[in-house]
């Protein structure tokens, strides 16, 4: 068996640049046994970092998300129920056909108009400052406003529930992760009672408690709590650092901002890009093998934990050439920051129009745009790559 490389003797560096670290695993070989920064002294798991290796580790049946097939259970299903990020097929085929049903393209492209109604608000408000957090005043409420907006969860303390969902995904300990979902747990119930009670309206979680496949099929009122956990989650803690993340690059990398404000029909390719070079989810969420499986040759026994470094995956030389360069007009096609196979983001295209909208109506009013000093510290765990706040002026 390989060495254990413990990564939490990088110490603050592998949260600040993980790069560096992803980069000489790499060439030493696609698949490793690391121990994740602040785990238990006894633990490890299989890290993939090779590209091609981690795209078909994602499509891998073998590699299973539900945790039941290897005897464990997770507090946090106990609480919200399990949800499409635990489920293997055939369940997984089942809900996430029931969601589809729901979370249609065309919803997504009725919402083109008021995603850009959201953001040239946020920036009436912002601009008049000359100066702010880029975080605070942008690239968190414009996601939490559309994603509540479409599941219909009503005006909420955001600071307060913002605090609640990144320690759901970014938690400083298990304990505070532990009770945030126990409090979204609370707080989703309630909401999903009281439409119950109100009637559905024309939201998305209303349709979901209706939607019914033809063969009479729904969803059972756990999985609608665990589905309404996993969209309000998944749907603004990964954009928020999408648009973070891609407004950092630009403005650490005049030569590729210019060429966009030259050229404004580079945004697709900026956000692309952005999503190879420093994708918002760093590594796939927990795979465990059901079976003893191969990987690049590493043996794998049953029940081993495997993580997917996606963003490690997206800066493979094998794959991209120059990967550590933030070149907005390469073609990044391929890219794993939205995962691959059964699990591919639901949230894709949202995702994509939040983040085109928000950077290029930013550029577009704010001509001088730039940065205000050093970033706010990177957010800790393995998960998400982020940033808690983005000084800027303008
Ligand atoms: C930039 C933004 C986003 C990124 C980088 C992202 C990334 C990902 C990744 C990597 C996965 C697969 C995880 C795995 O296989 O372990 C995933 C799944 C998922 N995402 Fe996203 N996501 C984003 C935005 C969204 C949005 C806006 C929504 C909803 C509105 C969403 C909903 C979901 C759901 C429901 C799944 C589970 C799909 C399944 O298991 O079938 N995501 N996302």
């Amino acid at each position: 068996m390989p060495e254990v490389v413990d990564l939490g003797e990088f110490g603050e560096a592998f949260r600040t640049d993980p790069h560096p670290v992803y980069a000489r695993l790499r060439e030493r070989g696609p698949v490793h046994r690391i121990r994740p920064p602040g785990s238990d002294p006894g633990y490890w798991a299989w890290l993939v970092v090779g590209h091609e290796e981690a795209r078909a580790a994602l499509a891998d049946p073998r590699l299973s998300k539900d945790g039941r097939r290897i005897g464990v259970t997770f507090h946090e299903e106990e609480l919200i129920g399990r949800h499409l990020l635990g489920a293997d097929q055939p369940e997984h085929t089942r809900l996430r056909g029931l969601v589809s049903r729901a979370f249609t393209m065309r919803r997504v492209e009725e919402l083109r108009p008021r995603v850009q109604e959201i953001t040239d608000d946020l920036l009436d408000t912002m601009l008049p400052y000359g100066r702010g957090d880029l975080v605070q005043s942008l690239a968190y409420p414009l996601p939490i406003t559309v994603i509540c907006e479409l599941l219909g969860v009503p005006e909420m303390d955001r600071t307060e529930f913002r605090k609640v969902s990144t320690e759901v995904v970014a938690p400083t300990s298990p304990e505070s992760a532990y009770d945030a979902v126990v409090r979204l747990d609370a707080y989703l119930r309630e909401l999903i009672e009281d439409k119950r009670c109100a009637g559905p309206g024309d939201d998305l979680l209303s349709d979901l408690i209706r939607t019914t496949a033809e063969d009479g099929d729904r969803l059972s009122p756990q999985e609608l709590l665990g589905m309404a956990f996993l969209l309000l989650i998944a749907g603004h803690e990964t954009t928020v650092n999408l648009i973070t993340n891609g407004v950092h690059a630009l403005l650490t990398h005049p030569d590729q901002l210019a060429a966009l404000r030259a050229d404004m029909s580079l945004i697709d390719g900026a956000v692309e890009e952005t999503l190879r070079y420093e994708g918002p989810v760093e590594n796939a969420t927990f795979r465990y093998a059901a079976e003893p499986l191969e990987i690049a040759g590493t043996a794998i026994a049953e029940g081993d934990h495997v993580m997917v470094g996606l963003t490690a995956a997206d800066r493979d030389g094998a794959r991209y050439p120059a990967p550590d360069t933030f070149d907005i007009r390469r073609d990044p096609r391929g890219h794993l920051a939205f995962g691959h196979g059964i699990h591919y983001c639901l949230g894709a295209p949202l995702a994509r129009l939040e983040a085109r909208t928000a950077i290029r109506s930013l550029l577009d009013r704010a001509p001088d745009l730039a940065l205000d000093g050093p970033p706010g510290e990177w957010l800790p765990g393995m998960l998400i790559r982020g940033l808690r706040s983005l000084p800027v002026r303008w």
